[in-house]
């Protein structure tokens, strides 16, 4: 059974929909921890599913380094077999994702490599673009710049707003998510550098 370390910094929506997906029994992986980088609301999702987390507060560290040196401490008490960004709004430091690599994954809510980094909802609405998407890759020590396991086109509508491409996004986002999740447990999905 693959065990799954999910970080998060917000609502966590893509983190219920893994919890929901795991929590039937013929999933090929469970979710053994969330953690995050700061109170975030989304850890009240696995509270609801019984599942250990813990916060590693970015703000109380000197840097980068040691917030991700206290993170991989925290990691390393579960051993997890595959770590899930979704929505972790922080990049990893290198020597993190050098440790854990290639068993690193993220969701983005945009078509990569189109639109990387923290704002890509906001950076394809300002593009004018007719359409986005949602990728799921593999973490490297870019921004968003890793393989890609798995990608979908979303269409963009007149009048979207930031929020609301985001949500028809997110949808999609989970999909894909849980569906890398169950082919990497399966390994159907070998995950490379
Ligand atoms: C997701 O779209 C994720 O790809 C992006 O931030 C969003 C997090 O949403 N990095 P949620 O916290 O899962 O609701």
């Amino acid at each position: 059974m693959l065990t799954v370390a999910v970080l998060i910094s917000g609502s966590g929506s893509n983190l219920r929909a893994l919890l929901e997906a795991a929590s039937h029994p013929d999933f090929p992986a469970r979710i053994v921890v969330v953690g995050a980088d700061r109170d975030a609301e989304g850890l009240a999702h696995a509270e609801a599913f019984g599942i250990p987390s813990f916060t590693v507060p970015f703000r109380s560290f000197d840097n980068r380094e040691a917030w991700g040196e206290e993170l991989a401490r925290q990691l390393d008490v579960w051993t997890p077999d595959l770590i899930v960004l979704s929505g972790l709004m922080r990049l990893l430091p290198a020597a993190l994702v050098a440790r854990y690599a290639p068993q690193i994954i993220n969701t983005h809510p945009a078509y990569l490599p189109e639109f990387p980094g923290a704002h890509g909802v906001r950076d394809a609405l300002a593009a004018g673009v007719t359409q986005t998407g949602a990728s799921v890759i593999v973490v490297d020590d870019g921004v968003d710049s890793g393989p890609i396991l798995a990608q979908e086109r979303v269409p963009v509508q007149e009048d979207d707003t930031e929020h609301a491409l985001h949500e028809r996004i997110k949808p999609v986002e989970r999909r894909l998510l849980i569906d890398v999740v169950r082919r990497v447990a399966t390994g159907e999905l070998v995950l490379t550098h």
